[in-house]
């Protein structure tokens, strides 16, 4: 009986892995881009500028800010945040219009929040009686610049707080809105009042935010920011850079080895305000380009940002096409951020038990492009992961075989 439970076994275990292999791959495993057969959380793509041509999976998720250190002052972790949220390529406008000019994201924020979005930049405009999201220019909202009411956007934001009832999400605006009392009402239809974090509670002199476990059992969950400072006065809602350094956008802020404040900024190495903001992103967004500035060269930034700010880590990290990369993406900038701000790690990943760091050995990854000869979806070119998966199979079938004749 004993032995003929052990074929048992080695059978089961052998479709268990037949069936396993057929799902899911790894970061940097060839994959194919017209079925995204990556784990979740990956997405197959390639970055052709920084010579990726090999269809492999690329992250678009970073870890959970809070999944290895909770209950830290808000200004100690690090949120993915998407410049022009709301500019999704190929929308249509409401206004039955298509929307002109370029876009800086790919899919809608509701998208964005589920792949852990936590920072949603926000341009506001009076707009057909209303407040629209529109990327336009003289302050002033058109058709064809408009990509749709900026209540909708907020209704999914309203949604995802509901739904999700320790999580926080900051909105930055930039704000293009003179109607009176405009953001008060917007805010309000939208059901989001209720979330909102008070003024009064933001640390003006650099100390430390409340801590998260404060503000989710408050309830205090969603933090607005307006970049006009009358708002503060006038509705309740803070001034930017009164409470956060931010370095310059678009092309000035990609000059490697430099980073300079935005105009509105304080300089970066102001403490008294006690969150810092880095951007990166070209001033021309484009997917081909932004692969490329998504890997490497946002790593590079945020080090030089860290140290020009003081030796602050950023608590946002906002970039264009944020699921474009060549391997780990915004989403490791993130991961490596809140590494060093929550557990003193390089990596968030690497956190272990009482400050220690649970380094990996990295094996060298596979070579970022296609084989000569290959072609992209059409070649099937063995991954390293593959020919394991054969082997064990193989194996596997082979002491099936065996046990079955000694029987
Ligand atoms: C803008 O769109 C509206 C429909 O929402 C239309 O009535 C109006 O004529 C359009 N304006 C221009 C200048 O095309
Ligand atoms: C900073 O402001 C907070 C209130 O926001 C206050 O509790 C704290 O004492 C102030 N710290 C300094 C150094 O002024
Ligand atoms: C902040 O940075 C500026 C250069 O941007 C430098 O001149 C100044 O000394 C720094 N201040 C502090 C407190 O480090
Ligand atoms: C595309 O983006 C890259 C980097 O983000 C930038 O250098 C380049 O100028 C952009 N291309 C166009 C045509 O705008
Ligand atoms: C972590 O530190 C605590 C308190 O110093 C100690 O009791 C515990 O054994 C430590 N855990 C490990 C895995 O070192």
């Amino acid at each position: 009986m004993p032995r003929f439970d052990y074929h048992l076994f080695i059978i089961a275990v052998t479709f268990a892995y037949i069936l396993r292999s057929s799902s899911s791959l790894k970061i940097g495993e060839t994959c194919s881009t017209s079925n995204n057969n990556c784990d979740s959380g990956l997405r197959c793509g390639t970055c052709p500028a920084s010579g990726n041509t090999r269809p492999r999976c690329t992250r678009i998720q970073p870890l959970s800010p809070t999944s290895k250190v909770n209950g830290l002052p808000f200004n100690r972790y690090t949120w993915l945040t998407t410049h022009n949220s709301f500019a999704v390529s190929g929308t249509k406008s409401p206004t039955g219009s298509p929307v002109l000019g370029p876009a800086n994201q790919e899919d809608d924020v509701a998208s964005q929040l589920q792949n852990g979005v936590r920072g949603l930049m926000l341009d506001m405009y009076d707009f057909n009686n209303d407040i629209w999201l529109c990327h336009s220019f003289g302050g002033k909202c058109y058709n064809i610049t408009a990509f749709q009411p900026a209540i909708n956007v907020l209704r999914d934001v309203q949604n995802f707080l509901q739904a999700n009832p320790s999580e926080i999400i900051t909105i930055f605006i930039e704000d293009y809105v003179t109607s009176p009392n405009g953001l008060t009402k917007l805010f309000t239809a939208s059901g989001l009042t209720k979330y909102m974090f008070p003024v009064s509670q933001m640390p003006k002199n650099g100390s430390d935010w409340p801590t998260i476990t404060d503000m989710v059992n408050q309830n205090q969950r969603l933090i607005v920011f307006t970049s006009k400072s009358s708002k503060e006065a006038s509705e309740g809602i803070a001034y930017e850079w009164t409470y956060i350094v931010e370095n310059q956008y678009g092309n000035g802020g990609q000059i490697a080895g430099s980073c300079p404040p935005r105009s509105e900024s304080a300089p970066m190495n102001t403490t008294s305000r006690s969150l810092v903001l880095l951007n990166y992103f070209s001033t021309n967004p484009n997917v081909t380009g932004a692969c490329v500035d998504n890997s490497a060269p946002i790593l590079s930034m945020m080090n030089t940002c860290q140290i020009a700010a003081g030796n602050r880590w950023p608590n946002y990290i906002a970039v264009d096409f944020y699921q474009r990369s060549d391997g780990g993406g915004a989403a490791e900038a993130v991961d490596e951020a809140n590494g060093h701000l929550t557990c003193g790690c390089s990596n968030i990943a690497y956190c272990g038990v009482n400050g220690t760091c649970n380094t990996p050995m990295l094996s060298p990854p596979p070579p970022a492009q296609l084989s000569p000869g290959g072609s992209g979806d059409s070649s099937h070119s063995y991954s390293v992961h593959e020919v394991v998966r054969l082997q064990w199979f193989v194996g596997a079938l082979l002491s099936t075989l065996i046990m079955l004749l000694l029987n």
